[in-house]
C-alpha cells in the first residue's frame, strides 16, 4: 500500500507542476491524466488489491486525487481563456456573403390579401382539383350538357364527353368548388376557394389559358342580395381603400339569378380614363348572384329556407389594378426581373 501511496503523491506533483499553452496541449494533459487509459484510471483500477479493511480509508484518498486532477483541468482551460489560439488564416473583419431573400409571386400576394380580408368576414377556405369531371364544373351549376352558355368558356378536356356526356376537363372556373363544399358540407356555409382554372384561349397579353379566381359562397337563412353587396364593398375598401366607388350591372350566369357584374373605379387613372378602363372610369372586377334554386337543389339543399349569395373574381384582374401590371403573360414567365420587384413580408 505503502508504494501505492508514494506513486499517488509523485502524480500529484507532477500534476501540480503541469502546464499548458494551447488547447492541444491541455488534450494531452487530459489524455495523460484523465482520459480511459489515463493514470487517475489505472490507479482507481488498483482499489481492487486493497484489503477489506483498508477500502473506505483508501477509496477516500483516491477520489481525492481524481478531484486533484481533475480541477487542475479546469484550471488549464480556464488559464487559457481569452488567449485561445485565434486563426490568423481568416479574415474575420470581411463582410459576410449576401443572402438572397426570396420574393413573393404577385398573385400569390393578392390571393393571400385576399384570403386574409374575407378570413376576417368569417369565411373559410376550400379548395378543389383542377382536373375535374363534367359534373361538378357545369352540370351541378346548372349548365345542362346542351346549355349554350357552356360555349361562353373553352374548355380543355381531358377526356371528351362520352354518350351520355361524362367528361374529365380542366375547371374553367372555382364555381366547380361551390358544388364540391354543397356536397359535403350543409348550411350554414360560408366559404372561399382561391385556385388556377384553365380555358382554351389564345395567349397574348390580355388573355391567357390559365388564370387564377377567387370563389366566394354563402348560404344561410335569409341572406338577400344587399348581403352580396355590403360583403363585396367591404372586400374592395379593404383592398384597394375607403375612396373606392363600385357599381353594380346586370348581367347573365346560369348558377345564380339575379346575376349582377360589379365595376370600380378604375385604380389606375383614379375614374379619369385611361387604356385599363377602356376610357370608361370603370373596371369590372367580378361576377356574382343569388345562388339559383336548380343548383341548391342539385345538393339536397331547402330553398323555402335557405339562400344564399355567390361570387367569383380574377387575382390576375385585381393585381393589375393594384401593381399596374398590363400584359398577363409576364406573371407565369418566370422573369426574376420581374418578381423581384414584389418584396413582402
Ligand atoms: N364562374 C364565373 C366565371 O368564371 C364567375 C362567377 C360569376 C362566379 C357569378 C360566381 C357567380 O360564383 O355567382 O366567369
Amino acid at each position: 500500500m505503502e508504494q501505492l501511496l508514494q506513486q499517488i503523491e509523485a502524480i500529484k506533483k507532477e500534476i501540480a507542476e503541469a502546464t499548458a499553452t494551447g488547447q492541444a496541449e491541455v488534450e494531452q494533459y487530459r489524455i495523460k491524466y484523465l482520459g480511459t487509459k489515463g493514470l487517475v484510471k489505472q490507479i482507481m483500477g488498483e482499489m481492487k488489491n486493497v484489503p477489506n479493511d483498508q477500502k473506505k480509508e483508501f477509496g477516500q484518498i483516491l477520489n481525492a486525487f481524481k478531484l486533484v486532477a481533475e480541477e487542475k483541468l479546469e484550471q488549464l482551460q480556464a488559464a487559457l481563456g481569452d488567449s485561445a489560439e485565434v486563426d490568423d488564416s481568416k479574415d474575420y473583419t470581411l463582410p459576410g456573403d449576401t443572402v438572397t431573400v426570396g420574393t413573393r409571386h404577385p398573385l400569390n400576394l393578392v390571393r393571400n390579401q385576399m384570403v386574409s380580408i374575407f378570413k376576417r368576414l368569417g369565411f373559410a377556405v376550400a379548395e378543389g382539383p383542377e382536373v375535374e369531371d363534367d359534373w361538378h364544373n357545369f352540370g351541378a351549376m346548372n349548365l345542362p350538357a346542351d346549355h349554350p352558355a357552356r360555349d361562353m368558356q373553352d374548355t380543355f378536356y381531358v377526356q371528351e364527353p362520352n354518350e351520355e356526356g361524362a367528361a374529365w376537363l380542366l375547371r374553367t372556373h372555382t364555381s366547380s368548388v361551390q358544388a364540391r363544399v354543397m356536397e359535403t358540407q350543409k348550411p350554414p356555409i360560408r366559404v372561399i376557394c382561391p385556385g388556377r382554372v384553365y380555358r382554351n384561349e389564345t395567349i397574348s397579353a390580355r388573355a391567357h389559358c390559365f388564370f387564377h379566381q377567387v370563389e366566394g359562397l354563402y348560404i344561410d337563412e335569409n341572406v338577400s342580395f344587399a348581403d352580396l353587396k355590403q360583403t363585396l364593398y367591404f372586400f374592395v375598401q379593404e383592398m384597394f381603400g375607403k375612396d373606392v366607388k363600385v357599381r353594380f350591372r346586370p348581367s347573365y350566369f346560369p348558377f345564380t339569378e339575379p346575376s349582377a357584374e360589379m365595376d370600380i373605379s378604375c385604380q389606375i387613372c383614379s375614374g379619369k380614363g385611361c387604356n385599363i378602363c377602356k376610357h370608361t372610369g370603370w373596371v369590372e372586377i367580378l361576377g356574382s348572384g343569388m345562388v339559383h334554386p336548380n343548383v341548391l337543389k342539385n345538393f339536397g339543399i331547402d330553398t323555402e329556407k335557405y339562400t344564399g349569395f355567390a361570387f367569383g373574381m380574377g387575382v390576375e384582374r385585381i393585381a393589375q389594378l393594384k401593381y399596374q401590371v398590363n400584359d398577363l403573360r409576364l406573371y407565369s414567365q418566370n422573369d426574376l426581373r420581374f418578381l423581384q420587384q414584389f418584396k413582402s413580408v
